[in-house]
């Protein structure tokens, strides 16, 4: 298998406009969000769609970014592309800084620089990605005629070599050949192959193996992998499946209603979840660890982004929520112990697994409450103490 693709290293790749920036990160660090806020604003109202994101990623590290359906994982994403719909969509607050400076403000030929070039984004659907009129081997080669000026016979080498490095097989006699005469996973590798062409620091990959059948998923999960360590990429491999990225990702941010609730090193999260939303998560997959355990799905559904209940967004499904979370501003992002962060009131007795922490709404429910039409049964005041407030809920208040 070649390996062999001629792409240019950091540093050299980075002024293919010719402006004479070099983007270079310090000490690693190459992408910064920094409380990013996104909304939409539509006919039918404002879509908080986020709402205070922060999470950075350095060289050779890969983030996952996982939520249920409309969490805002995939905004997030064309947020740091800059290829958000808008409008409707805006950026409203916050930055997102490449190799610390801000993409936000900058000139759009350095946006355009890094777009591309320096941060790359594989999508979830090949086929409406791909031009179904043109060969897969003269879109892969438009990076190179593009961005590098290469002719056409050049370009076509150097497509042929990223499609054996993604391991297509019979590259140079399917070169000329059209995307639907590639089978879904093949078409997926050839999304990649355009994605990592120009050599990337970063990796965006949203939902790459979806469509795909379980063992081709596996298949790409690997390749991606396998393509970050040869290149020292970051990695943002978004996802709504936990099983998924287990044993690619590094870190978790866990994603509800635009916020993170939770970030974590991978195995810290398996282990022991911080917030209920990703034990919610985590107790809806399967697990080798815990075989014969019944699978416990989340009751109900993610808010309406027009519409996020007040308090924590998540109150409404939470097993755990008491007055408090009604009442207070939703939980912020703090630490937890270490590496680790979590927006939830109670993270501590959640992690201790402390007695003090009840079950005040079983997830059968609230799911039975939903498909009622009614609103999630209020806990008895027992149940809630006396008042509003950290404390009043009858557990030690650990609100930040
Ligand atoms: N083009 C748009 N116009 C209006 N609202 C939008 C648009 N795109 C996204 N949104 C809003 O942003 C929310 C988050 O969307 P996003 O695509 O990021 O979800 P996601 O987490 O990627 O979900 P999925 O797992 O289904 O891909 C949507 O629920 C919607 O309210
Ligand atoms: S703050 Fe309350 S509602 Fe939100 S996750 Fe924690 S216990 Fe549940
Ligand atoms: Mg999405």
């Amino acid at each position: 298998m070649s390996h062999t693709v001629d792409a240019p290293r950091r540093g050299a790749s980075s002024d293919v406009l010719g402006s004479g920036k070099v983007w270079q990160p310090k000490d690693g660090l190459l992408l910064e969000v920094d409380d990013l806020y996104v909304e939409f604003r539509t006919r039918e109202g404002v879509a908080e769609a986020i709402n205070g994101v922060s999470f950075e990623l350095r060289s050779g590290e890969t983030l996952a970014i996982l939520g249920e359906s409309g969490s805002g994982k995939s905004v997030t994403a064309q947020a740091v592309m800059g290829i958000l719909d808008s409008p409707p969509g805006f950026v409203s607050g916050g930055e997102i800084r490449y190799c610390g400076e801000n993409m936000l403000t900058m000139s759009e030929e350095h946006r355009r620089q890094i777009r591309g070039p320096e941060i790359s984004m594989v999508f979830q659907d090949a086929l409406s990605s791909l031009n179904p009129v043109f060969t897969v081997g003269w879109q892969i080669g438009e990076m190179f005629r593009k961005h590098r000026g290469m002719n056409k016979s050049d370009a076509q080498e150097q497509a042929i070599k990223l499609m054996e490095r993604v391991q297509i097989p019979g590259a140079r006699q399917r070169v000329k050949a059209y995307p639907h005469q590639f089978s879904g996973g093949m078409r997926q590798r050839i999304m990649i192959a355009m994605a990592i062409a120009l050599d990337p620091a970063v990796l965006i990959a949203d939902e790459p193996t979806t469509a795909l059948d379980v063992t081709v998923q596996a298949q790409i999960m690997d390749l991606l992998k396998e393509l970050q360590d040869e290149r020292k990429m970051g990695l943002i491999l978004i996802t709504h499946d936990l099983g998924v990225v287990a044993d690619v990702a590094d870190r978790i941010a866990v994603m509800y209603a635009g916020r993170i609730v939770e970030h974590a090193d991978v195995y810290d999260l398996y282990a022991n979840p911080a917030h209920p939303y990703s034990k919610g998560l985590l107790d809806s997959i399967p697990r080798l660890d815990q075989k014969g355990q019944e699978l416990a799905a989340i009751g109900g559904l993610p808010p309406n982004l027009m519409r996020i209940p007040a308090g924590c967004a998540f109150n409404p499904r939470c097993s755990y929520a008491v007055d408090v979370c009604r009442v207070d501003p939703p939980p912020a992002l703090r630490e937890v112990g270490h590496h680790r962060r979590s927006a939830c009131h109670f993270s501590e007795l959640l992690l201790t697994h402390s007695p003090e922490l009840e079950v005040t709404q079983p997830p059968d429910e609230v799911e039975a409450a939903v498909a009622h039409g009614g609103a999630v049964p209020e806990p008895s005041n027992s149940e809630l103490g006396t008042g509003p407030g950290p404390g009043s809920d009858g557990r030690e208040g650990t609100n930040a």
